[in-house]
C-alpha cells in the first residue's frame, strides 16, 4: 500500500549517520584539491577580502544585492561606536524573464534601481562626487582582485548569453556610465562573504558565512600559506583570504552523494547538467521541485497510484512548487493536515485522501531532512579542514531562516558526523553552533567596501 511506497523514498532520501561522516572526509579532500594547483570542481575562490573588521569601519557605503529572488539596494552608515550601524534599503522585483534574458538588459535594470535609490536619498549629491558601492554578486566568480568578478557560471536557475567568462564589473559600469549614475564600484562580494565578514563584525566567535537559500554555499578565512593555487603571489603565509568555497559544486563527479532517480531528472532538465551536485539536492530552488517529480512519479508508475482519478496537469509543471510549500505542509498540524489539504486544492486543484496527506507530509519531512543533514556535511567539511572543535557559524537565506525544523535537524547531523556526546542541559550550546546572521549583502558589503578602501589607502 502507500505506506510501503513511502517505506521505499524513506530508504532512498534518509542518510545515515556513517554516510554524513563518508561524505564529510570526501569534502575535507576537494575543498583541498579546489585550494591546490590543479583545482577541483569545488572553485575554492580567493576573494580578497583578506581581513576580519575591527569594529571601528566608518563611512557611508551603497550596497546591491543581486541574489535571486530580489535585488536590494541598501545605504549603510558605520558608525564608529563598535559594531554598529544605520541602514536604509529598497526592494525591487527581480523580473523573471530577466534570468534568462540579455545580458544588456539585466545591467541596464540594475542601474535603473541605483539610479532610483540615489535620487530618492541624494536629491542633492554635489555634481561630480560619487558614492562607493559594494556589489553582491552571488554567483561563482574568478577575482584576480577584489573589484573583479569574471563569471566561471550561471547557478541557481540564471541563464543569461554573453556573460559566463566575462568580467560583470565592466558591463554594470558601462550601464552606470551611459546613466551618468553617481556610483563608484569600489569592491564584488558573495553573499556567503558577505556572511562571514558582517557576522564576524557582531561576533568574534563566527568562523564560517553560509547562506541555505535559493543556493546554498559557504566562505570562510584560509591562510595564504595553506593556499597552493595564490603560491606565485608571494603573500605572506600568515596572512588571511576569505574563500568563498562555491561548495554547491561539491561532488559533481557524483562520487559519494547518494542521489536518487528524481535527482538525476532535475539534474538532466537544469540549464546547467553536471554542475552544482551538491546544491541541487540541498536549496531552496530545488526543494519544491523534487517534491514534485516525487509526486509525479506516484501518480504515474506506482502501483498505488496517488491522486487516482484526479487532474495532475497542474502538478506537471516544472518549479511551480516552491520551497515555502514544503514548509507550509510541515508547518501544518498533523492532526488534520487541514492546511495541506487547502494547499492541494487551491495551488493544485487535487483533493487528497487522508493517507495521500500523510504521505506528503512525510514526503516533505523527508526531503528537508536530507538538505539539512547533509548540508551538515559541509559545515563539519570546513570545520575540520581548519581545525575548528568550537566555533560559531553565521547562516542567512530562506531555508535557514524560514524552512521549518531545518536548522535542528542540522545540529542533530553535526552531533553525528562530530561524535559529540549527548548534552546533559539542552540549553547548552553546541561545540559548533550555526546561528542566524547578520545582513551579509548589506552591512557585510559596506564592511568589505570600507576594508578595502583602508587597505589601499595603506598602500596593501
Ligand atoms: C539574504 C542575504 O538574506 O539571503 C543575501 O542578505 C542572500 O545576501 C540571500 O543572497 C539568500 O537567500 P535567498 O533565499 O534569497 O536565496
Ligand atoms: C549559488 C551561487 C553562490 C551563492 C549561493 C547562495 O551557489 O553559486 O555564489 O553564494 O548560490 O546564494
Amino acid at each position: 500500500d502507500l505506506l510501503e511506497q513511502a517505506k521505499e523514498l524513506e530508504r532512498q532520501l534518509t542518510v545515515p549517520a556513517s554516510k554524513l561522516k563518508e561524505i564529510t572526509n570526501h569534502f575535507v579532500s576537494e575543498l583541498e584539491k579546489g585550494l591546490s594547483v590543479e583545482g577541483g570542481s569545488i572553485p575554492m575562490n580567493p576573494t580578497w577580502v583578506m581581513s576580519f573588521p575591527d569594529g571601528h569601519e566608518t563611512g557611508t557605503f551603497l550596497a546591491l544585492d543581486m541574489g535571486g529572488t530580489n535585488l536590494r539596494v541598501c545605504e549603510i552608515t558605520l558608525t564608529d561606536q563598535k559594531s554598529e550601524f544605520d541602514i536604509i534599503q529598497s526592494k525591487y522585483r527581480m523580473p523573471e524573464e530577466l534570468k534568462t534574458g540579455v545580458s544588456e538588459e539585466l545591467w541596464d535594470y540594475i542601474a535603473d534601481c541605483l539610479l532610483q535609490f540615489v535620487e530618492t536619498h541624494h536629491p542633492n549629491l554635489p555634481k561630480g562626487e560619487k558614492l562607493p558601492l559594494g556589489f553582491t554578486f552571488s554567483y561563482p566568480a574568478t577575482q584576480n582582485y577584489i573589484d573583479e568578478g569574471i563569471l566561471q557560471r550561471w547557478t541557481k536557475g540564471f541563464d543569461i548569453a554573453g556573460v559566463e567568462g566575462k568580467n560583470v564589473v565592466p558591463l554594470l559600469k558601462a550601464s552606470l556610465a551611459a546613466k551618468n549614475v553617481p556610483i563608484r564600484l569600489t569592491a564584488l562580494i558573495n553573499d556567503t562573504t558577505g556572511t562571514l565578514i558582517a557576522s564576524a563584525y557582531t561576533d568574534p566567535k563566527m568562523r564560517i558565512g553560509c547562506i541555505f537559500g535559493t543556493g546554498c554555499n559557504a566562505a570562510y578565512m584560509e591562510n595564504c600559506g595553506s593556499i597552493p593555487k595564490l603560491a606565485h603571489m608571494n603573500l605572506p603565509p600568515d596572512a588571511l583570504m576569505a574563500i568563498n568555497c562555491e561548495w554547491g559544486a561539491f561532488d559533481n563527479e557524483h562520487i559519494v552523494l547518494p542521489r536518487t532517480p528524481y535527482d538525476i531528472i532535475i539534474d538532466r532538465d537544469s540549464p546547467r547538467p553536471g554542475q552544482q551536485a551538491f546544491e541541487k539536492m540541498i536549496a531552496g530552488l530545488y526543494l519544491g521541485e523534487i517534491f514534485r517529480l516525487i509526486l509525479e512519479d506516484m501518480h504515474d508508475n506506482k502501483p498505488i497510484k496517488m491522486f487516482k482519478g484526479q487532474d495532475i496537469s497542474a502538478l506537471r509543471k516544472a518549479y511551480s512548487l516552491d520551497s515555502s510549500f514544503l514548509s507550509a505542509i510541515e508547518e501544518d498540524p498533523f492532526e488534520n493536515l487541514q492546511e495541506t489539504y487547502d494547499l492541494f486544492v487551491s495551488k493544485l486543484n487535487i483533493a487528497p485522501s487522508r493517507a495521500e496527506l500523510e504521505f506528503v507530509r512525510r514526503l516533505a519531512e523527508l526531503i528537508g531532512t536530507r538538505a539539512a543533514r547533509l548540508s551538515a556535511c559541509g559545515i563539519s567539511a570546513i570545520c575540520k579542514k581548519k581545525g575548528y572543535d568550537t566555533c560559531h557559524v553565521g547562516a542567512d537565506g530562506s531555508v535557514f531562516n524560514k524552512y521549518p525544523h531545518f536548522k535542528a535537524r542540522g545540529a542533530q547531523a553535526l552531533r553525528e558526523i562530530l561524535d559529540w556526546p549527548e548534552k546533559k542541559d539542552p540549553t547548552e550550546e553546541d561545540p559548533i553552533e550555526v546561528l542566524a546572521a547578520e545582513d551579509g549583502s548589506g552591512v557585510g558589503a559596506a564592511l568589505i567596501a570600507a576594508l578595502t578602501i583602508k587597505r589601499v589607502h595603506q598602500g596593501n
